[in-house]
């Protein structure tokens, strides 16, 4: 045992071990085990001795005694109520147990309790010696360490952490650190009065001592009871006086992470604080140090700074700049820690902006070059915390070039540095001049691959980042083109909340132009979002909204799965009704419509106000839609009477100059195209259906175009109205209700025409197109309810 002070003495001194030595007779040791079993006290204490000194000269001649059965005999006698005896077979066996056969051999010998009932402080020091060395050997074992602490040795062992003697100090230290790798032993040492005898142990003359009372604290002060008794009993004090003692640099690491284990509550922070603790702390991080030490120092503060009382503490302690200064030590341990502590401060705001004003960012970006990955991912894991919520850390980023880094690790393989980088590029990319650059550096490219990750944090970083990237067409064009819509559109299928959230409300940003929303419509997005719109656990007003932007493109499935079209909903050619769709149904397009044969179920009502001129005009522009020569392409059937109304509707009704009369005039026009007004009473004598049948007859499809319905009631009529309407810029929405019902509702100023005086607030009308073409029926009274129900 290497001592501090008293370096030249390396062993303590035992006078107690210096007995006389023992005539012994040349015997061989077979006959001095066979002498263990005698009778006589005398042989006995010789005998035991020389097995003793036998023993000492090595491991072969441990194992020879084992074989010639002196195990048992040895395990009897330090029970033996001649005191000479108990001391020399203790000093024998023990001796012995340092050997791992023997140890093997002891273990399956109920010798445990009767060494503990020797460990009493009537027992000689060299009994508590050896005694305390078998049991040392035998603690490292699952099944001794048990039957120590239920053999109560847990007290005795405390007691002789006091002892005169250093060699019993250690082992019985020894014992204590590998019993208190359970939790119930470390709670016992802690009730037991463990805890103050240990610190005593800190200022132990030998290091080995002062290493394994540290490692034992280490252990026990992770239970915040036991942390309490530290620090009434001076722990910090005693930490501290270790801290700033030079001579002790060996034992600062461990001492280190005493004193974080510690720190995590404010209170304890406060203590350590009043007595300059804090900023010693801090000095010995930056003292050109070892880096062990530096790194464990680090740890601590980071681990200090986990409550928010805490880091403003450390913040008014100017904690930052000694973190900004670590960050260019050439330790790499030590440069990860001090990321890893600057993510923990950035939880204070004030943190934030001083690493910025400190030029922390430029040093924390450059370490993203190096190329050891743990780095990378607390850097990046710094950078994410800075910039979150914080727009010119952000642009510090930019400015040292770290959007083009962080996009370069979205490539790599470490799952967190590329959930981090998203996370930063995320953050960062709400300034425009920094999203173009961050887009300029290929990022939409370099995110289709998290995309299609396994892991939830980087699906929801990245969709988080790719909602923020996408807003503009050209993006989103590019996302296409790099295959980035399928595996955005299969994340439909998570069942994780979060990531299907973060989907959809990418999903959302991208259903913003023609061609993505037609992609994703084809990859199933449509019928995926009513299929989660069906599971009240998965559906959400993410999933809502992202189904809502991909059916305002479009208009004729909205209609169908939601029954309404807002007054924004502009209705144009090709626009069918199929009817209300059951919920998950798919909605099948107007070409597979109109092929099927005649039924009497179906009737698909269909808006085409183009011309066959036109639409002639349109195939000869584009000369880049390529023909199919072998089968003539599906065209919509013309509907010259709908272009006739439309032509009325423009020459008579968009020149009246009051919005009422224009909402009237338009009633009538629908209402005598569709066979003009029905009495309520006689509504049941009115032949559509005859009608209908006819039509889908004579074209042959269930496919009906608007125009050549003669024969309306309320959901034909109330399409024609929204068609028209819609084609000379009248506000008005198209709602369904049971039954064939439908309607539309206008927003109209009520004015008292007399005095050209309107009131502030505009009000909702029904239209009625059946009963009395033109009235307008004030919203839910009840002759507007009675229009839309049954
Ligand atoms: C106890 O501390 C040692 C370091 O001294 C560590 O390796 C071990 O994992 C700790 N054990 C427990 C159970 O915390
Ligand atoms: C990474 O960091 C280590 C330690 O500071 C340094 O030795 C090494 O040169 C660095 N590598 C790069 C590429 O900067
Ligand atoms: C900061 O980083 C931690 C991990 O250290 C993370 O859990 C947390 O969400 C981040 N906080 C902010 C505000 O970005
Ligand atoms: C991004 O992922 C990290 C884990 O890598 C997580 O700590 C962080 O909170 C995430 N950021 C956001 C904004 O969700
Ligand atoms: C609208 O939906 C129909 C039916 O699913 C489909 O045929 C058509 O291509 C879709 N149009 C757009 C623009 O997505
Ligand atoms: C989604 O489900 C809710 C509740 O069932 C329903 O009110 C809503 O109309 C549905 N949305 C669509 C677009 O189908
Ligand atoms: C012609 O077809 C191309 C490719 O399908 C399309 O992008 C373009 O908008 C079309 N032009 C017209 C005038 O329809």
């Amino acid at each position: 045992m290497g001592k501090k002070v008293k370096k030249e003495s390396e062993t303590p001194c035992k006078e107690t071990l210096q007995f006389e030595p023992l005539p012994v007779e040349a015997k061989t040791p077979a006959t001095v085990v066979l002498l263990l079993s005698c009778p006589e006290e005398d042989i006995l204490v010789k005998a035991c001795e020389a097995i003793h000194k036998f023993a000492e000269k090595g491991d072969e001649n441990k194992v020879s005694l084992l074989g010639l059965g002196a195990l048992e005999p040895l395990c009897q006698l330090i029970t033996h109520t001649n005191k000479l005896i108990r001391r020399n077979a203790f000093m024998a066996l023990g001796i012995m147990a340092t050997n791992g056969d023997i140890k093997s051999a002891l273990k399956k010998i109920d010798v445990i309790a009767s060494i503990i009932d020797k460990l009493s402080l009537e027992e000689d020091i060299v009994v508590h010696e050896f005694a305390t060395l078998c049991l040392a050997s035998l603690s490292v074992d699952f099944v001794c360490k048990v039957k120590i602490s239920d053999n109560k040795g847990l007290p005795p062992l405390i007691q002789l952490l006091s002892s005169p003697d250093p060699d019993v100090k250690k082992n019985s230290l020894e014992i204590i650190f590998n019993l208190v790798q359970d939790h119930q032993s470390r709670l016992a040492l802690h009730e037991l009065g463990g805890i103050p005898p240990l610190l005593e142990l800190l200022k132990s003359d030998f290091p080995v001592i002062q290493h394994l009372a540290l490692k034992t604290l280490q252990n026990v002060t992770t239970d915040t009871d036991t942390c309490n008794t530290f620090r009434e009993e001076q722990g910090f004090e005693k930490l501290m006086d270790i801290l700033s003692n030079m001579d002790f640099r060996d034992l600062h690491a461990e001492t280190l992470q005493v004193v974080a284990n510690c720190l995590s509550d404010s209170k304890s922070l406060q203590l350590i604080h009043k007595g300059g603790g804090l900023t010693r702390l801090m000095e010995s991080v930056l003292t050109p140090n070892l880096p062990e030490i530096q790194s464990n120092a680090v740890k601590c503060i980071a681990r200090v700074a986990q409550s928010s009382e805490n880091r403003k503490l450390l913040h008014e302690q100017n904690v930052e700049k000694v973190l900004v200064e670590l960050l260019s030590v050439a330790d790499i341990s030590v440069k990860t820690a001090t990321c890893q502590a600057v993510s923990v401060m950035s939880f204070h705001l004030a943190s934030k902006d001083s690493f910025r004003d400190l030029d922390g960012i430029p040093a924390v970006v450059q370490l993203l070059n190096n190329e050891s990955l743990e780095l990378k991912e607390a850097a990046t894991q710094a950078l994410s915390n800075l910039t979150h919520s914080n727009q010119l850390n952000a642009f510090a980023v930019y400015e040292a070039g770290g959007d083009e880094i962080l996009v370069q690790q979205l490539y790599g393989s470490c799952r967190r540095t590329v959930s981090n980088s998203a996370a930063t590029l995320g953050n960062m990319a709400g300034q425009e001049v920094i999203r173009c650059s961050i887009l300029s550096h290929g990022a939409i490219q370099a995110l289709v691959e998290p995309l299609q990750s396994t892991d939830t944090q980087v699906l929801i970083n990245t969709t988080l980042c790719l909602s923020v990237l996408a807003c503009d067409t050209e993006a989103r064009a590019e996302l296409q083109s790099a295959g980035g819509l399928h595996p955005l559109v299969n994340l439909l299928r998570s069942y994780h909340k979060e990531v299907l959230h973060h989907a959809c409300l990418a999903i959302n940003v991208c259903a913003s132009d023609v061609n993505t929303v037609a992609e994703m419509c084809q990859f199933g997005a449509l019928e995926m979002l009513q299929e989660i719109n069906l599971s009240v656990n998965r559906r959400s007003r993410f999933s809502e909204l992202a189904m809502i932007s991909l059916l305002n493109f479009n208009l004729s499935v909205k209609y169908s799965l939601t029954s309404h079209l807002a007054s924004t909903d502009i209705i144009s050619d090709g626009f069918y009704d199929v009817g209300k769709a059951r919920a998950g149904q798919r909605i099948q397009t107007l070409e597979e419509l109109s092929k099927q044969p005649v039924n009497e179920h179906q009737q698909i009502i269909v808006v085409n106000t183009a011309t066959g001129k036109n639409k002639k005009d349109d195939k000869q522009k584009n000369e880049t839609q390529p023909e199919s020569p072998t089968e003539k392409p599906w065209k919509m059937m013309d509907d010259v009477s709908l272009q006739l109304l439309v032509n009325k509707a423009k020459k008579f009704i968009l020149p009246l100059s009051d919005e009422r009369e224009q909402c009237a005039a338009l009633a009538r026009l629908v209402s005598e195209a569709m066979g003009g007004a029905v009495e309520m009473e006689k509504l049941h004598e009115f032949p559509w259906v005859l009608h209908l049948s006819e039509l889908k007859f004579q074209l042959r499809s269930n496919v009906v175009p608007i125009g050549l319905i003669s024969r309306g009631i309320y959901c034909h009529r109330a399409l024609l109205f929204k068609c028209l309407a819609d084609c000379i810029g009248m506000s008005c929405t198209l709602d369904r209700g049971e039954y064939s019902r439908a309607w539309n509702e206008v927003l109209l100023f009520n004015g008292n025409p007399s005095m050209n005086e309107r009131s502030s607030q505009p009000c909702r009308y029904i239209v009625d197109l059946m009963h009395q073409p033109g009235r307008l029926l004030t919203a839910n009274t009840p002759a507007a309810v009675q229009y839309q129900t049954i």
